[in-house]
């Protein structure tokens, strides 16, 4: 592997800049044999989960293929699963730039873009003219311009578009880039969406007679009570599934380095500990009765069986991969 060369160059790029030259190369390269230079060849390690089989445990977060350009090169690069979004019902640019910043000391990564994506028909449209035969989630989320209370119409549009296409939906309800987002996770809100939602999947399931798991996506600033009543509703609705964590709003971790006061969510080596706590109480008070995929600064195959032993049976990666390159997902395929 050529990766730590290539993050040396890369690493020269703006953030946002490097980030859209590596997609515009995945998306040139993927399906084609120039994806030699990234392919690998990982041993099958399957998990069977949600009524899936997932050919390793090791997945691509969202929020790098937010359109669903380059999922076939991330294929060749050995991932169990690749996550796409979030998407929104209509395209929407985001915040203004900058709007990634790399805390180098750390290994972490701060980022406010706020579901800058081409909206849900374009995603849609690269996920049909796609080769991939793998496993596919598609996040979704609601537009900035949705208010909060208006928020489960955009949820209720991306599931039943996304619904023919995906292996599994992931309702977003934890970005801390779209403001309020965060309260769908609690208390009414929360139960009044997953109703929604979950009676929308029983049909849909019945209309297209297929079988689509449901998560949702939820922060790792949360208090304990704030998890078990999450996980109350999350079993009373019989939710397929739970993805552990999206990015925090805490800086304790960065204190004092360079981008560390800058807004928006921390996601890397940073928020390894604390996801995987949330994780571990989430476990606790689900039961074990509903998978948990882990996710938040896993950077090494320990890392990744850290949040294993606290209780997920899936993994993904974002900044661990922007870090280590596709290395990573065999080093934690091979030993988890
Ligand atoms: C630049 C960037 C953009 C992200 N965009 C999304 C997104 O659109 N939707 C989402 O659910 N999570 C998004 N995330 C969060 C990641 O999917 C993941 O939950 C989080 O970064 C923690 O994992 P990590 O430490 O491996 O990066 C984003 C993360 C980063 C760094």
């Amino acid at each position: 592997m050529y990766y730590p060369l290539a993050r040396k160059l890369i690493f020269q790029l703006d953030p946002e800049r490097a980030h859209d030259l590596t997609i515009e190369m995945f998306k040139r390269t993927g399906g084609t044999l120039l994806d030699r230079v990234y392919r690998q060849n990982i041993a099958p390690n399957p998990v069977e989960l949600m009524g899936l089989t997932f050919p390793n445990p090791v997945g691509l977060a969202a929020g790098l293929d937010k359109n669903g350009e380059c999922i076939q090169a991330f294929d060749a690069m050995g991932f169990g699963f690749v996550e796409v979004g979030t998407v929104t019902p209509r395209p929407q640019s985001g915040n203004d730039k900058p709007r990634i910043f790399r805390v180098l000391d750390a290994e972490g990564i701060i980022n406010r873009m706020g579901f800058n994506n081409l909206g849900i028909d374009n995603l849609i449209n690269n996920v049909e003219q796609s080769q991939y035969k793998g496993i596919l989630g598609i996040n979704i989320g609601k537009n900035f311009d949705t208010p909060v209370e208006k928020g489960k119409d955009d949820y209720l549009i991306g599931m039943n578009k996304a619904f023919p296409h995906a292996s599994y939906i992931a309702v977003n309800i934890s970005s801390p880039n779209t403001p309020g987002l965060r309260t769908l996770q609690y208390g009414e809100a929360l139960e009044d969406l997953l109703k929604d939602l979950t009676e929308r999947k029983d049909q849909l399931s019945q209309q297209y007679n297929k079988h689509v798991p449901l998560l949702i996506k939820i922060a790792p600033d949360l208090s304990e009570a704030e998890i078990e009543q999450i996980s109350d509703s999350l079993l009373k609705y019989k939710l397929d599934g739970v993805i552990a964590t999206n990015t925090t709003l805490e800086r304790s971790m960065v204190e004092g380095m360079n981008h560390a006061s800058e807004a928006g969510g921390l996601s890397g080596r940073p928020l390894q500990l604390k996801s995987t706590e949330v994780i571990r109480k989430l476990d606790h008070y689900l039961k074990s009765e509903i998978p948990i995929i882990g996710v938040g600064g896993i950077d090494s195959a320990m890392a990744a069986k850290e949040k294993m032993d606290a209780g997920a049976k899936l993994v993904q990666i974002y900044s661990g991969f922007i870090y280590k390159g596709p290395e990573l997902i065999k080093q934690i395929a091979k030993a988890v």
